[in-house]
């Protein structure tokens, strides 16, 4: 059984016996704000290896660095531009991961051999209490196997990685329930490459211009840039997108019907869920229902396709990413 401690409060036991496994080279998963994250000493390549081993992940594609603050963040760039400072000022910590070059001291696994890293500081206070107590940066990308749904409680945690991880810190729910915004600082203009809590108009604001990624690759395709594979937060489910209001969901196994803000008339043998007409809100139930209705067995979910407008970009983007058809 792999082993879960509670953590109630930052100078909880358990983080100190976290910070120990990690120091020795071991996995452990923590809480943060957004979602649940696997984590290794970042700057041991052999531990960071073991990250890429547990959760079956492509060694093309680069893991985040979660530091405790600017400071730390800057000594792990060759390049720290003003905005990078400005940004960090304003949305850390939180939410928002930032690409940059990296310096020497990056090891090559964590950038997947690329010239750049992808910098974080979480607002939780047990990952920044894990984060200090280790005192290095840690590599961690979300605590789930590769292409899965992300886990928002240690419970998706240790039924997605199980004995893949050396200990499981347990800190409830996670408050956004979608992963960070990732803005690409490395080039000419800032780039949104995936879309997330902090929201592309609240970084337009203090940026100027910022252009959106969309080049998403399709399913067996090389990939154009690192972990932007077309599939991805996929339940074992077949999710499907339909109009608002279609109640379209007929046809063999058991069926869930997802809508938003209002539920249409369904028939007896479908499970009608109601989310609310709230971007926020959804977000952070999202992947939770998701591995809901796996774990009740649904083969189908059908689900309406959410609102336009900006503040529900990431749970589009997350959805369209999960309804992909697994290549054949
Ligand atoms: O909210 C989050 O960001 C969570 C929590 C645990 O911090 N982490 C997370 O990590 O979502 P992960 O590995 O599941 O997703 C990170 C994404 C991947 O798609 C990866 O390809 C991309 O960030 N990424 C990492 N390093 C990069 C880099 N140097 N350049 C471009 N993309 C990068
Ligand atoms: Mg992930």
């Amino acid at each position: 059984m792999t082993r879960l401690l509670s953590v109630h409060s930052v100078d909880d036991p358990a983080i100190l016996e976290a910070a120990a496994i990690l120091t020795a080279g071991g996995l452990v998963a923590f809480p943060t704000e957004t979602v649940y994250g696997l984590g290794a000493d970042g700057l041991n390549p052999a531990a960071v290896a073991r990250i890429y081993a547990a959760k079956g992940r492509p060694a093309t594609n680069p893991v985040i660095l979660h530091v405790d603050g600017p400071a730390s963040a800057r000594a792990l760039t060759s390049r720290w531009p003003a905005e990078a400072t400005a940004l960090a000022e304003r949305f850390w910590p939180g939410s928002l991961t930032l690409v940059l070059p990296a310096s020497e001291q990056v090891p090559a696994i964590v950038r997947a051999n690329g010239p750049t890293v992808a910098l974080r500081c979480p607002a939780h206070p047990v990952a920044q209490a894990l984060i200090k107590a280790v005192g290095r940066p840690l590599a961690a990308p979300s605590a789930n196997r590769s292409q899965h749904l992300s886990p928002t409680l240690a419970e998706h945690v240790a039924s997605s990685l199980g004995e893949g991880v050396d200990l499981i810190l347990d800190g409830g729910p996670t408050a956004a329930g979608l992963e960070s915004t990732i803005l690409d600082l490395s080039g000419a203009r800032p780039r949104i490459l995936r879309p997330g809590p902090v929201a592309p108009a609240d970084l337009a604001a203090l940026l100027g211009v910022v252009d959106l990624w969309e080049g998403a690759v399709k399913p067996g395709a090389t990939q154009a840039a690192p972990g932007m594979a077309e599939r991805h937060y996929a339940p074992r489910a077949r999710l499907e997108l339909v109009a608002p209001g279609s109640g379209q969901a007929a046809g063999p196994g058991p069926i869930a019907y997802v809508a938003f803000g209002h539920l249409p008339p369904l028939p007896d043998s479908i499970r009608g869920i109601l989310l609310p007409l709230d971007a926020e809100a959804v977000g952070t139930r999202l992947f939770a229902l998701l591995h809901e209705l796996d774990d009740a067995g649904f083969e189908r979910v059908v689900m309406e396709r959410p609102p336009e407008g900006e503040a529900w970009m990431a749970v589009r983007d997350r959805l369209r990413r999960a309804s992909v058809k697994e290549p054949v």
